[in-house]
């Protein structure tokens, strides 16, 4: 069964006066223990068949980004998600794993095992727009999934990932991104060799980045007197399960 939390968060997210609310705030810990927060864009779960209690959190970035650094040092994260219409906050503690391209060296650096992965390679996922399971060879098929996250990226933000320059370094001026590609088609929309070499450069630099949430602290701020739900993620030999208790708001 999938957690309550989850369904919480999605019946949030479909409320009209919600509408939009895919952005969040992801927390991360660097190598000296310094704390750093920016906005994501919440590009959806994937859920394990063989374990719907335990989905995950897809969002995105640029592999060469100073955040993806952090959490190839520390995986533990925390996202926050304020949904103003419902007036819910949505504080989301895991491990993110970042999943870059197979081509990357980073590759060899994922920890890659976990509850959710495992039930991910056993039985697939759940909800799938190809009706496939999301498996190649009965192992679940992390690039595909890349792949399908970053086609569906807009034509503004494919391009941001072929910028000749790392994410956070010094520019000379603004005037030096004028040069720069704004835009980036589908593959099946490229004209040029040169589209097809910048394409293939963004797909090359773009990571899909997984959070698997282990806390959920939900405050609703919608309800009066206000309410506050911790949810937490036990691990046992047999399978996992969620425990909730109410808190002091
Ligand atoms: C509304 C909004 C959404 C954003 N979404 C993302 C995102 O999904 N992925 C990302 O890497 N950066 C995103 N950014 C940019 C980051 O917040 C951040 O400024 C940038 O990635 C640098 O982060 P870093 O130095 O911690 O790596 C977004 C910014 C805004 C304002």
């Amino acid at each position: 069964m999938r957690p309550r939390w989850i369904s919480k968060v999605v019946e949030a997210l479909d409320l009209p006066k919600n509408k939009g609310k895919i952005v969040y705030q992801v927390a991360t810990v660097d190598s000296h223990n310094i704390p750093h927060v920016r906005s994501h864009v919440h590009r959806g779960f994937i859920i394990p068949k063989s374990a719907p209690n335990l989905p995950l959190l897809v969002t995105s970035s640029d592999v060469r980004a100073p955040k993806v650094t952090q959490m190839l040092s520390n995986s533990s994260v925390e996202v926050c998600w304020w949904m103003e219409g419902s007036m819910d906050q949505f504080r989301i503690s895991g491990k993110a794993t970042v999943i870059p391209s197979p081509d990357n060296a980073l590759k060899d650096v994922l920890s890659g095992v976990s509850r959710a992965a495992i039930a991910l390679d056993e039985g697939g996922e759940i909800d799938r727009e190809d009706g496939t399971d999301g498996r190649t060879l009965n192992k679940y098929d992390w690039e595909k999934k890349r792949k399908e996250v970053f086609q569906a990226m807009s034509p503004g933000l494919k391009a941001s990932w072929c910028a000749p320059k790392t994410p956070g370094s010094r520019m000379a001026s603004y005037d030096e991104a004028n040069e720069w590609r704004t835009e980036l088609g589908n593959l099946d929309e490229l004209k040029t060799d040169e589209e097809r070499r910048d394409y293939e450069i963004a797909l090359s630099n773009f990571a899909m980045i997984i959070i698997e949430p282990t806390e959920v602290d939900w405050t609703q701020l919608g309800e009066q007197p206000n309410r506050r739900t911790l949810f937490t993620r036990k691990d046992e030999a047999n399978g996992s399960f969620w425990v909730e208790d109410i808190l002091v708001p």
